[in-house]
């Protein structure tokens, strides 16, 4: 897997996916408050700077947590459309990873190009109707993502989740970055986790040159003069510890008061400046909010495609089709038609 830059991570990521950068969350640690296991480098090669991290932690790793409130609460959200592939085809990448590799059915895909009003480029959504979260749900999580950041992603790979027909994917939520592909199960798709994966895909593109800039003795240096990681996460490898600096440097430019504002009883704050600034110079262009898509870097729509199904026909609406107007997605409980007939789109009404 030449394209697939990056490396497998034995505690994030099953077999079943090999070569990618992967982020699972694990059981809280409730006595230290630390929802990761210490790095311990005598087990670990892959460690940085001993192991040691930031103390006290930055809390913005899991799910509802302080940061990921806080990401919620000063990223918008964008409005966006999602437009459903009728042509029975799925991006060759899509079936590579999720039927291929991850052995899911390929019969359970529906295939979205969601575009958001801030980037005039769809994206494509490869949605397992099996997923516990909607596809309108996904795409307004990864809405909140600054335009510049969501540009570098291609494809987000939507799977079902734990108790559905796959119990043997072990995977979470990972960033395939030689694709531009996020993927994982619905339930990884929260603000924070898509921040994080997110910094994988910017590591890699558009930042310029060929190899991820996390693999470059500057960022090695920046970490080594600080002497800290900036998380327990991070402190499991330069990349971990790349795309957790990005959460940071994105707090830093959303929070009021920056990063200083967010964790205001952090005496150590300065153990990290060093990656703060070298990932500022590099990619804290990316990390802003505001503004719309660089379409001239923005990565490029899927264009290998194969056919998984026959094309469905839309001169008859079927029990799945949503008559014109009506409605065609919703929440979780929403059961009803998600297909549109031809000509028409779904589109979220906010
Ligand atoms: C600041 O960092 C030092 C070195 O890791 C640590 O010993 C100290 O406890 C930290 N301060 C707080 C308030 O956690
Ligand atoms: C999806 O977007 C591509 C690229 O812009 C476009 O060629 C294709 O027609 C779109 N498909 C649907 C179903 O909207």
């Amino acid at each position: 897997m030449a394209i697939l830059k990056g490396f497998l991570l034995a505690l994030s990521l099953g077999a079943s996916l090999p070569s990618a950068l992967g982020y699972q969350l694990h059981p809280r640690d409730t006595s230290s408050n630390d929802p990761y296991p210490f790095c311990n480098p005598a087990t670990n090669a892959n460690c940085i700077v001993g192991g040691k991290y930031l103390v006290p932690q930055l809390d913005f790793s899991l799910e509802n947590d302080v940061g990921d409130q806080a990401f919620r609460q000063y990223l918008p959200t964008h409005t966006f459309t999602l437009s459903q592939w009728t042509n029975g085809k799925m991006p060759e990448r899509c079936y590579f990873w999720a039927v291929t590799a991850d052995h899911w059915n390929p019969a359970d895909f529906v295939i979205y190009n969601v575009t958001y009003s801030d980037c005039s480029i769809p994206f494509v959504m490869c949605y397992n109707v099996k997923a516990g979260k909607t596809a309108s749900q996904v795409a307004t999580e990864i809405s909140r993502l600054p335009v510049k950041m969501r540009q570098s992603t291609s494809m987000y790979l939507v799977y079902g989740d734990a108790a559905s027909d796959n119990p043997s994917y072990t995977g979470f939520m990972a960033a395939l970055c030689g694709d531009g592909i996020i993927i994982g199960r619905s339930s990884g798709y929260f603000t924070t986790s898509l921040i994080h994966e997110t910094g994988h895909v910017v590591d890699s593109h558009p930042l310029p040159g060929s190899t991820e800039f996390s693999s470059t003795s500057t960022w090695h240096n920046a970490v080594i003069q600080d002497g800290y990681a900036v998380t327990a996460y991070g402190a499991g490898s330069y990349v971990e510890d790349f795309a957790d600096t990005g959460r940071a440097v994105l707090l830093d430019a959303i929070y009021p008061g920056g990063l200083a504002g967010f964790a205001p009883n952090n005496p150590n704050l300065t153990q990290i400046t060093h990656q703060l600034a070298a990932f500022k110079a590099v990619a804290g262009q990316y990390y802003v909010t505001g503004g719309s898509c660089d379409t001239g870097h923005k990565f490029p729509f899927p264009t290998s495609l194969v056919t998984v199904v026959a094309p469905t026909t839309t001169t008859s609406a079927s029990l799945g089709t949503a008559t014109p107007y009506g409605q065609c997605g919703g929440w979780s409980t929403y059961t009803g038609p998600t297909l549109c007939g031809a000509g028409y789109s779904c589109t979220t009404l906010k």
